[in-house]
């Protein structure tokens, strides 16, 4: 038997993953990042081969890992874990420079940064473990690093599909584990909250940037309805 629950008793932290190939900078936000050897220092990330910036990696066969801060703007977390970098540039919002390897290296909000180069590929399936030997490692500051748990706990955030963690709610036991969406009652005209990015859908209005007319119930907007600012589906809304 596997009780799901328990999966949520694992610990990580949480990262920005960034590279760069043929000038295309690419990068995502991950909780599956961890020291494999200390002599020499190795780092392993997974990575979900739909990501756009899993690809880059195999060509750049280097990437970096930001050691996001406990304490900061989630829009970092909307735009790297929610979005794609094959159509949005998400450097242009944070801070980053060039590392020593030539690849983006995200300081924003981060208290850490390590390069690395890959030396090992080992496919996992629905994720890639990249293997990387740490070329450079930088600390930025002396904050307190973002846990997995405070995540869930403190920003009310999920994680989507593609990061390793994700449990169908499906497989969840207790109606506590399972995303507020799923707990909603019949349809009303509530307004409903993303709870990746903040954004309200309010049915008096509408979403007028999707075409959206006022006097739309959260319930009848179409299921591949995203959110306008983090694209998250319907599942990361909960009523107001
Ligand atoms: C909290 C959180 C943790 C995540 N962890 C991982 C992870 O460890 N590995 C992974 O492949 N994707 C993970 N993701 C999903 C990616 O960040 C997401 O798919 C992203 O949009 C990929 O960006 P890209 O297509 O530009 O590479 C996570 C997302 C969030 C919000």
């Amino acid at each position: 038997m596997i009780d799901f629950s328990s999966f949520h008793k694992l610990s990580y932290g949480l990262y920005i993953i960034s590279t760069e190939f043929d000038g295309k900078k690419s990068g995502y936000a991950g909780n599956t990042g961890f020291q494999v050897t200390s002599n020499p220092a190795t780092l392993a990330i997974s990575c979900h081969k739909e990501n756009y910036t899993c690809g880059i990696i195999q060509q750049s066969k280097k990437f970096s890992l930001s050691v996001l801060q406990k304490e900061l703007d989630i829009a970092i977390i909307g735009d790297f874990g929610f979005k794609s970098s094959e159509n949005t540039d998400k450097f242009a919002k944070y801070q980053w420079k060039k590392g020593v390897l030539g690849i983006p290296v995200v300081t924003d909000s981060c208290i850490a940064a390590l390069e690395c180069e890959v030396i090992q590929e080992v496919d996992c399936g629905s994720h890639i473990l990249f293997i990387g030997a740490v070329k450079e490692a930088e600390k930025l500051s002396d904050k307190a690093p973002l846990t997995y748990e405070y995540y869930h706990e403190h920003y009310k955030m999920l994680a989507p599909k593609n990061a390793p963690t994700y449990i169908d709610p499906a497989n969840l036991q207790s109606e506590e584990e399972k995303p507020a969406a799923e707990k909603t009652d019949d349809a009303d005209m509530a307004e409903h909250i993303c709870i990746i990015c903040g954004y309200t859908y309010d049915p008096a209005v509408g979403e007028p940037s999707l075409g959206i007319p006022p006097g739309t119930a959260f319930e009848d907007l179409p299921e591949e309805f995203t959110c306008p600012i983090c694209s998250a589906g319907k599942d990361y809304f909960k009523k107001v």
